[in-house]
């Protein structure tokens, strides 16, 4: 089957910059399904560092066809400030790259409002990455969004957005906020969508003409599993569905044209903004699994750079992520962080109320009191060597992450211990 979905199975952060490159190099065409530029994903190149955030990771493999779907929400500063940052090292863009004519548009009021929302959560606020992804969406089901085909004709885009910013002027200021200034805003974002405006296509037909001639999709999930709006640690969540149900409904491929569903399953675990998190650890384990900040491999955000929270793995999580995104193959990233053990900690259920369950809680308070089961496998102490198979991994290490995918039921389809493209061991298929 030529189209193919990954997806985050925790609290995003596994690693998906890296794995959907490698991936990439089988791909014709890469979707972005969701999100927007919440999301930050990290590729190495050539010994550059990219931190991609609204478009596909394969523009930087020269003709690959990169999409962004009608399920992302979309900010013309953002994407234009992306493209102008690609700096001529990605290779012909225009005319590989598509922005869904369906997709919404992340206003300069989105922002105003996610923030003034955050506020007023005080502190139950939810830690987002301020990038109006949340307002924009409300827009999205409220009817009341701007979409990028309104973007084709200035003189009617001009009008729609000076209507929807006095609207949202209006309730800015009910909400206490700062008005958007007209002018500021209008000459910041028309001349971004303008840069843009070429881009606009009908996706949908694209789409659907690439499977008709067999070529290779791979669809990009950003965020993961647990901060879905359905299935995750709600509110603690974004606002978008991140398992790959979104990728049927963020493209406008249907879900059996999906045949691999890629999961992406970091070693240990890390969430980034608040909510429940049954596995985190204290100050002493959270600094070895995070790191110094000095690697672009460590645990601060791409978008925000706030430290991430961290913590062992958890099965709970991971098995509640291979059920509801049929997950077909794992690939198992950061494992050279646990190089450094001596034992290893992995929650296989949690004890709620003195019962254990090994099903994901929908209740907060579930959460709250739960107490993770850990079981402790021995640890390999060694820097993982360079392999290029799983059967070259220390044992210790082979049947740490064999483990994992056998409590999963899931073929383990790669191992990543560095940031780099060769530092990655493959199952033999
Ligand atoms: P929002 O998506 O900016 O509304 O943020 C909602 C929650 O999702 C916050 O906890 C964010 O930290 C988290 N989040 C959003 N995007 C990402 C991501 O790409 N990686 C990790 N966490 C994310
Ligand atoms: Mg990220």
């Amino acid at each position: 089957m030529p189209v193919s979905a990954l997806v985050g199975m925790q609290w995003g952060d596994e690693g998906k910059g890296k794995i959907v490159d490698i991936l990439a190099e089988n791909a014709d065409v890469v979707v972005r399904c969701q999100g927007g530029a919440n999301a930050g994903h990290t590729v190495v190149f050539n010994d550059n560092v990219f931190a991609l955030h609204l478009i596909p990771s394969g523009i930087l493999r020269d003709g690959v066809v990169c999409v962004i779907g009608n399920g992302v929400v979309a900010d013309p500063l953002r994407l234009a400030q992306e493209l102008k940052g690609l700096d001529g090292r990605a290779q012909g863009v225009k005319g590989r790259l598509f922005i869904a004519e369906r997709a919404h548009m992340v206003m300069p009021w989105h922002k105003a409002l996610d923030g003034l929302a955050e506020a007023q959560l005080g502190k139950s606020s939810i830690g987002t990455t301020l990038q109006g992804i949340g307002p924009a969406y409300i827009d999205k089901v409220k009817r009341a969004g701007l979409r990028w085909h309104q973007a084709r004709d200035p003189k009617r885009f001009a009008e729609r957005f000076l209507a929807a910013l006095r609207e949202a002027n209006t309730y800015l200021a009910l909400c206490g906020g700062r008005p958007i200034d007209e002018k500021e805003a209008r000459d910041a974002v028309f001349p971004a969508v303008d840069e843009l405006r070429p881009y606009i296509a009908d996706t949908v037909a694209l789409l659907h003409n690439c499977v008709r001639e067999d070529k290779r999709i791979l669809l990009e999930g950003a965020q993961g599993t647990m901060l879905d709006v359905d299935f995750g640690t709600y509110p603690f969540v974004t606002s978008s569905n991140t398992t790959s149900g979104g990728c049927a409904t963020g493209t406008g491929l249907p879900p059996n044209c999906v045949g691999e569903v890629h999961g992406l399953l970091k070693a240990f675990t890390t969430r980034v903004g608040a909510g429940p998190f049954p596995t985190e650890v204290g100050d002493a384990v959270a600094q070895l699994l995070r790191g110094t900040g000095k690697n672009q491999w460590d645990e601060y955000g791409t978008t925000t750079g706030r430290p991430r929270r961290c913590g062992w793995l958890d099965l709970v999580v991971a098995r509640h992520a291979a059920r509801i995104n049929g997950v077909t193959r794992l690939h198992i990233t950061k494992l050279d962080i646990l190089s450094q053990f001596d034992e290893i900690k992995v929650c296989a259920a949690y004890r709620v109320d003195g019962a254990e369950t090994r099903d994901f809680p929908a209740d907060l308070r579930d959460l709250d009191v739960c107490e993770p089961v850990y079981g402790t496998l021995p640890g390999w102490k060694v820097p993982l060597p360079v392999c290029k198979s799983l059967a070259e991994l220390p044992v210790e290490a082979k049947n740490y992450v064999d483990y994992v995918a056998d409590c999963l039921e899931v073929d383990l389809a790669s191992v990543s211990y560095g940031p780099a493209r060769t530092q990655t061991a493959f199952a033999s298929r």
